[in-house]
């Protein structure tokens, strides 16, 4: 943390802008529902606007009385073309797609407005904090601008207490999700560009001085060796910051140093986290008269030639990919009871381990999965062909980083940071990529760093895998779709090259089918089809040299614009072992049977 603070306060000295900590932003607090805080979560009015009717004129220049002021005719013959108070609401947090069926395509605006009351306490600062808005967002507290935001999968937090009122108050917040070139991700990616506020808003009470974010963390090397570092929002010097493991009888008083950052090793033998046993302490901050408190594990996470090793342990990781979304047409995932079902899904199939994808999932299917005993791969957005020569893009994926890891790195089961998926190879793309992973690393290097690299063509029945990116990973991870998007029917001939001497995970893998659909296996689209072909892919993938894991794409069949064959996708990406209703399809079978002999 020291040294985070360290690099975070250069970093804050030498530039502002998109990525690094976007206009009124302030560093993200972690453990956010640790904190005391007043939720904004429900009701919220919307006005769908096209044409940003409500942010410029019509020379197309912002306005200084946009849709932000939420005005009210003063008198009879003010002209006010807009009204949240009678405009329709939808649920907070929660995607437009699935709530308004006109919304169900579309791209563009959409403010939301809420009031509330507020009773404010000296002493006392008070942060807005939403846990993702996808995309663009501008927000505004009683018409004034507190920050912006790009990124459709990360937290942010600004500071609005001078802007609050004791009593009724308002916030509009002005979202965007269109796509763009220059975006994270880029204009084309095949999952649903769910828009709106799709997760948590809340209103977290911190003093004026608090603990901005901790890590607590077992060494990778001496299992009986805990790592503690905090910071304060501010560099006071001395203030004591003490740490309390009751179970494990720390108590650790400390004091912090001129960038107002404690940081501490302590010998201790907690029970270790694993699948099997993922056991979790009780762990409390005090500082200022504020405790925070949070279930944390410990665990060792490393590698060892082609071995990964969780807990000194060589371990196979039984996985599978899964999107952000809900069941049943249900759209975009956001709480405890979501992330169950869907986990609960992949504990049937045998897993032990998950891919969340393409980017940072939310917080509590992360902390669920970590009491269900799920491992996991989290990934930012940096899917196909972005940008790579563009500054703010590279911010922008930077920052992205950044928060995924500062929401996350006490999570002990997130053993895998993923910094791309399926990128095309250039000096441009190798110098962009090698940043994020070096920065990534300064993050956190208590973590494997991949990302899905990918291997799309045979000669001869050989498959090699060359990527420049392989010296910056530490595992090397590979999507390939043998089967389905080439070499039908040749799994069996085909031979592996990996030329690195790292472990290898299959980051993807699979092939469509609609669920009922039944016929000849070489008949596309049948569950019989997608059966052979698994049958077909794990004979050839466990021949591979250095395999630690496998993560199929993909847990259950999930909205795409891209998937459009009427009959069977119908803006279904099929490539689900479950259908969106959770019936299993007969390729689920051949993956739990292979599971289970692992
Ligand atoms: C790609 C990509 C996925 C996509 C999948 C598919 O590999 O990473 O996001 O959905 O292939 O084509 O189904």
């Amino acid at each position: 943390m020291r040294r985070i603070r360290k690099i975070l306060l250069v970093l804050c000295g030498m530039m502002s802008s998109v990525g690094m900590m976007a206009e009124g932003l302030v560093p993200l607090v972690n453990n956010v529902n640790g904190r005391e805080s007043m939720s904004l979560n429900g009701d919220w009015h919307y006005i769908v606007d096209v044409q940003e009717e409500g942010y410029y004129d019509y020379r197309h220049n912002p306005m200084r009385n946009g849709f932000f002021t939420n005005a009210k005719p003063q008198k009879p013959e003010d002209l006010i073309e807009y009204d949240f108070s009678s405009s329709p609401t939808m649920q907070i947090p929660g995607d437009w797609n699935t709530q308004d069926e006109r919304l169900f395509f579309y791209e563009g605006t959409v403010w939301f407005e809420r009031e509330f009351e507020y009773a404010k306490k000296s002493g006392h600062r008070i942060l807005l904090y939403f846990g993702a808005v996808n995309y663009d967002s501008h927000i505004y507290v009683n018409g004034k601008k507190v920050g912006d935001h790009v990124g459709g999968f990360t937290a942010f937090n600004m500071d609005v207490t001078d802007e609050l009122k004791d009593g009724e108050n308002f916030v509009v917040v002005k979202v965007d999700n269109k796509r763009s070139a220059e975006a994270v991700p880029t204009l084309i990616f095949d999952w649903w560009n769910y828009g709106g506020i799709t997760r948590d808003v809340l209103l977290v009470d911190v003093g004026d001085t608090y603990v901005e974010n901790y890590k607590v963390g077992l060494d990778n090397d001496d299992m009986d060796l805990i790592h503690f570092e905090a910071n304060l929002n501010n560099k006071t010097r001395g203030e004591e910051i003490v740490l309390r493991i009751p179970e494990l009888n720390i108590m650790q008083k400390l004091k912090t140093d001129r960038y107002g950052s404690v940081e501490c090793a302590i010998k201790s033998h907690p029970d270790l986290w694993s699948p099997e046993n993922p056991k979790l302490y009780k762990v409390y901050i005090d500082y200022g008269g504020e405790t925070l408190e949070e279930e944390i594990g410990f665990r060792s996470i490393k590698t060892r030639g082609k071995e990964i090793l969780l807990n000194g342990k060589p371990i196979f990781l039984k996985g599978i990919c899964m999107h952000e979304e809900k069941p049943n047409g249900g759209g975009r995932a956001n709480s405890t009871a979501d992330a169950h079902e869907l986990l609960s899904w992949a504990k049937e199939l045998g897993c032990n381990f998950m891919r969340f994808a393409h980017y940072p999932h939310n917080e509590y299917a992360v902390k669920e999965a970590e009491r269900m005993g799920i491992l996991l791969w989290s990934e930012i957005p940096v899917y196909w062909t972005i940008a790579w020569t563009n500054t703010d893009t590279y911010l922008n994926a930077e920052g992205q980083l950044r928060d995924m890891i500062m929401r996350d790195h006490n999570r002990c089961n997130i053993i895998i940071w993923s910094i791309a998926n399926e990128t095309p190879h250039s000096s441009e793309r190798d110098t962009f990529l090698g940043k994020l992973a070096t920065y990534a690393r300064s993050l956190d290097d208590s973590r494997l760093i991949s990302m899905a690299m990918e291997v799309t063509g045979a000669s001869n029945y050989v498959n090699r895998l060359n990527d420049n990116m392989n010296k910056y990973v530490d595992v090397i991870s590979f999507n390939q779709y043998v089967g389905w998007y080439r070499d039908v029917n040749d799994a069996s001939k085909m031979t592996w090259e990996i030329p690195y001497n790292k472990p290898v995970i299959i980051s993807e893998f699979g092939g469509g089918a609609k669920y009922g659909y039944h016929g000849d296996k070489n008949q596309r689209w049948t569950e019989e089809f997608q059966e052979n072909l698994y049958r077909e892919n794990l004979a050839m993938l466990e021949k591979i040299d250095g395999l630690a894991g496998t993560t199929p794409w993909i847990l259950k069949d999930f909205r795409s614009p891209r998937r459009v064959l009427p009959g069977i996708q119908d803006y279904y990406n099929m490539k689900g072992l479950f259908s969106d209703k959770g019936e299993k399809k007969k390729a689920f079978y051949v993956v739990k049977e292979w599971y289970g002999k692992r």
